[in-house]
C-alpha cells in the first residue's frame, strides 16, 4: 500500500470507531466498546492531523468523566455493551464518594497521557490560536489530575506515583507481574470472558490471570476506591517507569503551554518542583545499571523487578535519562531486541524465556510504544536507530494491517498481526509517523 492509501485507510478506521453521537473512539470493535483513556490520547493526536474538532471531542468526552478530586479513569462507559467483561456493573467506581456522578467509569486509571496531548495536538493543527483556546479551557482539569496522583499515589513524598492494578500500568498482562502474581492467592472467580470470543485464547491472558486481576478489584472495592486504604493492602503496588515516565512528559508539556497561556506563575513553579522530585528519583530508583536500562520498583515488596520491556526505554520520550545512560540504553535495545531477525521493538525481552511472542503484552510490538520509542530516540539524537523503529512499525502496517499487536519476528510467515484489527492507536499513531 502507498503512503497515501494507508493514510486514507487510517483516517476511514478512526472516523468508522468514532461515536458520533458521544464524541469518543472506541479502540476497536467488539473487543473494547468503550472510551479508554490513554487510547484517547493517542486517537487525538492521530485526529489532530485531519479533523481537529473530533480531537477536542475526543479530549472532552474523557475530561467529562473525570472525578470529582481530579482522578480521571481508565475506562469510560458512556454507553451499553455486552460484548465487554468487566464492565461497569463489576467495577461499581460509585463506590468512591469523589467519583463522576455523570459517568459511569472504573476505579482505576491509565499512563497519564493528556497533558503531552494537548501539546502535540497544539503543534500538529494550523490553527495555533483556535487550539490554544482549547486548551485553556481544559488545562487546569489536567494539572489537577496530576495534583491527584501527587497527593494520594505517592506516600512516601518521593515524586513518583504507584500503580495498584496491572491495568493502569497500560502493559497489561505483561511478564513484568509475574512475581507478583506468586505472592497472591485469589479465589477461581466464576465468570465469562468475552475478549477469547472476540480474539484466539493463545493472544490473550489465561483465566488464572483474571483471577488476580478481578481479585486487586475486589480489594479496591472492599475499601471504597480509597487511595490511602490500597496503598496499606493492596499485594500490587508498583512504581512503573512508563507510567511516571508519561507523567514526567505530561508535566513538561504542562509546563510550556501554561508558559503560552500566560499568567500561570504558581502553577509552572509547583510544576517545576514535581518534575525536580520526580526526575531525581526515578533515576536513583528504577534506573538497573546490571541490566542498562529503566526497570518497574515493587512498592509493596520494596525491590526492583529485574525483566527488561519496552517500558524501560520510555523514559527517553521524556528526556529523564543522562546523555550517558541514554547511550548505555540505546545499546541494551539493540542487542537484546534489535537483532536483524526481529522487527523492533518487542515489548518484552526477547532472549528470556518469559517471552511469547503472540500473546498480549508478553511479546508482541504494540504501536504506541513505538511511536515513543521513536520519538525518545530522535531526542537524544539517535536518528537512525529511530528510524529503523518508524520503518518497522509502517511496514509492519503495510505488511498485516491496521492490528492491536504485531509479532516481532521476521520469518513468520503467516499473518501476524494479532488481538483487535481496525485498531484505532495503530491507525492514529501510523499517520503522526507519516506526517513528514
Ligand atoms: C482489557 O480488558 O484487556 C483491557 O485492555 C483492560 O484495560
Amino acid at each position: 500500500m502507498n503512503k497515501e492509501n494507508l493514510q486514507k485507510k487510517a483516517k476511514q478506521i478512526l472516523d468508522a470507531n468514532f461515536n458520533e453521537d458521544k464524541g469518543f473512539t472506541i479502540p476497536c470493535e467488539g473487543l473494547y466498546p468503550f472510551q479508554w483513556n490513554w487510547d484517547s490520547g493517542f486517537i487525538a493526536i492521530g485526529f489532530a492531523h485531519y479533523d481537529s474538532n473530533k480531537a477536542k471531542r475526543e479530549i472532552e468526552a474523557l475530561l467529562s468523566a473525570q472525578w470529582e478530586n481530579g482522578f480521571i479513569p481508565h475506562i469510560v462507559f458512556h454507553n451499553d455493551s455486552d460484548t465487554y467483561f468487566p464492565g461497569p456493573d463489576f467495577h461499581l467506581s460509585k463506590l468512591h464518594p469523589l467519583a463522576s456522578k455523570s459517568h459511569r467509569t472504573t476505579g482505576m486509571t491509565q499512563p497519564p497521557v493528556l497533558g503531552f496531548v494537548l501539546k502535540e495536538i497544539y503543534d500538529i493543527v494550523d490553527d495555533k490560536e483556535n487550539m490554544l483556546n482549547f486548551i485553556k479551557q481544559n488545562i487546569d482539569k489536567v494539572f489537577f489530575n496530576h495534583q491527584h496522583f501527587y497527593n494520594h499515589r505517592d506516600p512516601n513524598q518521593e515524586g513518583l506515583v504507584f500503580i495498584y492494578h496491572n491495568w493502569e500500568s497500560g502493559t497489561d498482562n505483561s511478564p513484568i507481574w509475574d512475581d507478583i502474581w506468586e505472592t497472591m492467592d485469589p479465589p477461581n472467580y466464576k465468570f465469562e470472558r468475552r475478549d477469547t470470543t472476540h480474539v484466539d485464547a493463545a493472544q490473550r491472558p489465561t483465566n488464572r490471570e483474571y483471577d488476580y486481576y478481578l481479585h486487586l478489584i475486589e480489594i479496591a472495592k472492599a475499601h471504597n476506591y480509597d487511595d490511602a486504604k490500597i496503598a496499606e493492602l493492596s499485594p500490587f503496588l508498583v512504581q512503573d517507569p512508563l507510567f511516571n515516565a508519561m507523567l514526567i512528559k505530561s508535566n513538561e508539556a504542562l509546563i510550556e503551554l501554561y508558559e503560552m497561556i500566560g499568567d500561570s506563575e504558581d502553577k509552572i513553579s509547583t510544576l517545576k518542583a514535581w518534575q525536580e522530585k520526580a526526575i531525581t528519583r526515578f533515576n536513583e530508583k528504577l534506573y538497573n545499571e546490571k541490566l542498562g536500562a529503566y526497570v518497574h520498583y515493587d512498592l509493596r515488596n520494596e525491590k526492583q523487578i529485574e525483566h527488561l520491556s519496552s517500558s524501560s526505554f520510555a523514559p527517553l520520550f521524556s528526556n529523564i535519562p543522562t546523555k550517558a545512560h541514554a547511550d548505555v540504553m540505546v545499546k541494551t535495545l539493540i542487542k537484546k531486541f534489535g537483532g536483524e531477525d526481529r522487527y523492533l521493538c518487542a515489548s518484552f525481552d526477547p532472549e528470556s524465556d518469559r517471552f511469547n511472542p503472540k500473546k498480549y503484552w508478553r511479546g508482541p510490538i504494540w504501536i504506541n510504544l513505538n511511536w515513543m520509542l521513536y520519538n525518545g530516540l530522535n531526542n537524544y539524537g539517535f536518528t537512525d536507530i529511530a528510524n529503523r523503529v518508524k520503518e518497522d512499525s509502517i511496514t509492519l502496517i503495510e505488511k498485516y494491517g491496521f492490528y492491536e499487536y504485531f509479532d516481532s519476528r521476521k520469518s513468520v510467515t503467516e499473518n501476524a498481526g494479532y488481538g483487535g484489527n481496525n485498531f484505532s492507536w495503530s491507525a492514529a499513531l501510523l499517520l503522526d509517523l507519516l506526517k513528514d
